[in-house]
């Protein structure tokens, strides 16, 4: 599979040497300390918890400076791990996050994302998506990429399915989430 490559993405790295993905409308860039309030401000809204695995609801700042002290380590591995997370920023303000759990020694990674409900709508995941697909495709070589979306969330479905990915499977039960067992719905891309 080619990896999709509109919108286009440009690959820089910042001081401490860490990818920045550039898009036409967003940024993509490392988490800073300074974070925390936009990230429990967004990630805090019921509708992100409801179709995610790891977000806590109520989410309080706390849970978003201890996530985003997390990501310090990860940095120190990104190359060899291929576990990072990237805030995603449109006019320099953060509206979302997405980020890879890495298999490296497979050529693999998982990825994930959420966007703030207000910046929902509008083609902001599906352009960062498609960044950290070129991304991995690109820069890390990755051979494949999944993503699991809970059963009826076909937002994050047709994001995926955007980015070059398709369905692979249902996973029934996988998960209980908010009292209740959701299938999950896994999507791939396998590159040539
Ligand atoms: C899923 C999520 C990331 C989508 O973000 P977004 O920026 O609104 O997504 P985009 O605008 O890039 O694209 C959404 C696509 O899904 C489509 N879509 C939206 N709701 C849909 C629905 N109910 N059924 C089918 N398609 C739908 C849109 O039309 C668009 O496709 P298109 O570009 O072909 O028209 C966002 O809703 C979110 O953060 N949800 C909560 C967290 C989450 O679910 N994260 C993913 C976990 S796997």
């Amino acid at each position: 599979m080619p990896v999709p490559t509109s919108p286009p993405s440009s690959l820089s790295h910042d001081p401490q040497g860490r990818p920045v993905l550039t898009t036409p409308r967003l940024v993509l860039s490392a988490m800073e300390p300074t974070d925390a309030a936009a990230v429990a401000s967004l990630a805090g809204d019921k509708r992100v918890h409801d179709t995610t695995l790891l977000i806590p609801y109520p989410y309080e700042l706390r849970h978003a400076t201890e996530w985003i002290a997390t990501h310090a380590a990860q940095w120190q591995r990104w190359r060899t791990d291929w576990t990072m997370n990237w805030a995603i920023r449109r006019e320099g303000s953060l509206i979302g996050a997405i980020g890879l759990v890495g298999a490296a020694h497979h050529k693999r990674a998982e990825l994930g994302y959420w966007i703030g409900v207000p910046f929902w709508g509008k083609g902001y995941a599906s352009e960062a998506a498609l960044a950290v697909v070129a991304f991995a495709h690109d820069a890390l070589k990755a051979k494949r990429l999944e993503s699991g979306v809970f059963v009826g969330n076909e937002a994050s479905r047709r994001v995926l399915q955007k980015c070059g990915m398709t369905d692979e499977c249902i996973r029934r039960a996988r998960y209980l989430k908010n009292g209740v067992h959701v299938d999950e719905h896994v999507l791939s891309v396998v590159f040539d």
